[in-house]
């Protein structure tokens, strides 16, 4: 894959899960990285071995705020948004401070990114933006009506994306990303997402506990494929290619009872005592959809997305990641 190389990018979000991997990876290829964050939900564990490198700059601060966000965008060439509020559970919860930071926020980024006059910013939207449609694959074009307020914070990004581009001449890509998991992605918390929760209750032989009977399903997106359509979204200079949104995922689904099978297999490698774990079933969750597949078309054709990992393949990398590193990272954010 052709390379971003020696640009100025800021990630927004930059301590979370995603940015921080993408800080990472940017890094390698002599990019110089600004990261935005509140650590509202990213952790100083995930940038710890960033900070040393001159070309890596940490803004402290909040995209809530108008001024923070110019500041950050000065003089940079990309933006990879990725701050936000995640969590369908959390939204229902708390609406209000959802919307100020996924609604407002992206406002005052996109307003930071016009007036800097940046090249390009490409934004984390959402599978939830599908909400209550049914068809599968989920093409780009086909959405239901939201079911969360998280689901409509994400769509709303959409639509202001999608007239900054017609009235202020804004370039901006939308990459609907569908169940991400991997490297540096909380396990902790009540709003933790169902692979790092699923691994992390594993780990201590407590029954991991599936809402729903499983046969729930999803289109569980490594990171790495993540990090590559992000690469290839900022890439692209094809005008048809670009004010649009991307479907980012694997492309295949999987039940959430296939996915603890899996789990189970890859973790009894480092303990087999883990195999005897049992799952327990609780209520579906409001604002949950049964299943949820992408269709990676759009991907392919247009910005020649090619996703290296399966969900099997994925895992591998995801478990070792969480076996070497879980302890220590729980005992981190316990003292954050
Ligand atoms: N992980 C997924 O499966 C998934 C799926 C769909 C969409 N997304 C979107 O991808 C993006 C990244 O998600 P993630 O999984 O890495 O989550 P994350 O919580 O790990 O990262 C979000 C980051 O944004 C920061 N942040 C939150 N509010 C902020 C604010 N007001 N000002 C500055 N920084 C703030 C947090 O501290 C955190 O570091 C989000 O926009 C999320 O909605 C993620």
């Amino acid at each position: 894959m052709q390379q971003i190389q020696n640009k100025v990018i800021l990630i927004t979000g930059g301590a979370g899960f995603i940015g921080s991997n993408l800080c990472d990876y940017l890094l390698r290829y002599n990019n110089k990285v600004v990261c935005l964050d509140n650590f509202s939900t990213g952790s100083r564990a995930n940038i710890k071995d960033l900070l040393a490198n001159p070309n890596f700059t940490l803004l402290e601060g909040d995209i809530r705020n108008l001024a923070d966000c110019h500041n950050a965008a000065r003089g940079v060439d990309y933006i990879l948004h990725q701050a936000a509020l995640g969590s369908i559970p959390r939204s229902i919860n708390d609406p209000i401070t959802t919307n100020e930071v996924n609604v407002s926020g992206f406002l005052n980024m996109l307003v930071a990114a016009r007036d800097a006059k940046v090249k390009k910013m490409v934004y984390a939207a959402s599978s939830s933006t599908y909400g209550d449609s049914e068809s599968l694959p989920k093409e780009e074009n086909v959405i239901g009506k939201p079911l969360s307020p998280y689901a409509i914070t994400k769509y709303v990004n959409e639509l202001y994306a999608d007239v900054f581009h017609k009235t202020y001449g804004l370039n901006t890509i939308g990459l609907r990303y569908f169940n991400v998991f991997g490297r540096n992605q909380n396990p902790n918390g009540a709003y933790a997402a169902a692979i790092p929760k699923f691994v992390m209750q594993l780990m201590n032989h407590q029954s991991p506990v599936v809402n729903g009977d499983g046969t729930n399903s999803r289109d569980f997106t490594y990171i790495d494929n993540v990090i590559q359509m992000n690469v290839l979204a900022l890439r692209t200079e094809d005008p048809a290619a670009m004010n649009t949104v991307y479907n980012t995922a694997f492309g295949d689904r999987t039940t959430l009872n296939d996915l603890i099978t899996s789990l189970k297999r890859c973790l009894t490698i480092f303990d087999p005592k883990i195999a005897n774990v049992e799952v327990v079933y609780g209520n579906t969750l409001v604002g949950d959809i049964p299943h949820s597949l992408a269709s990676i078309e759009k991907a392919r054709e247009r910005l020649g997305y090619n996703p290296q990992y399966s969900l099997q393949e994925g895992l591998k990398d995801a478990v070792k990641w969480y076996w070497d590193n879980l302890e220590i990272r729980t005992e981190e954010s316990i003292n954050k």
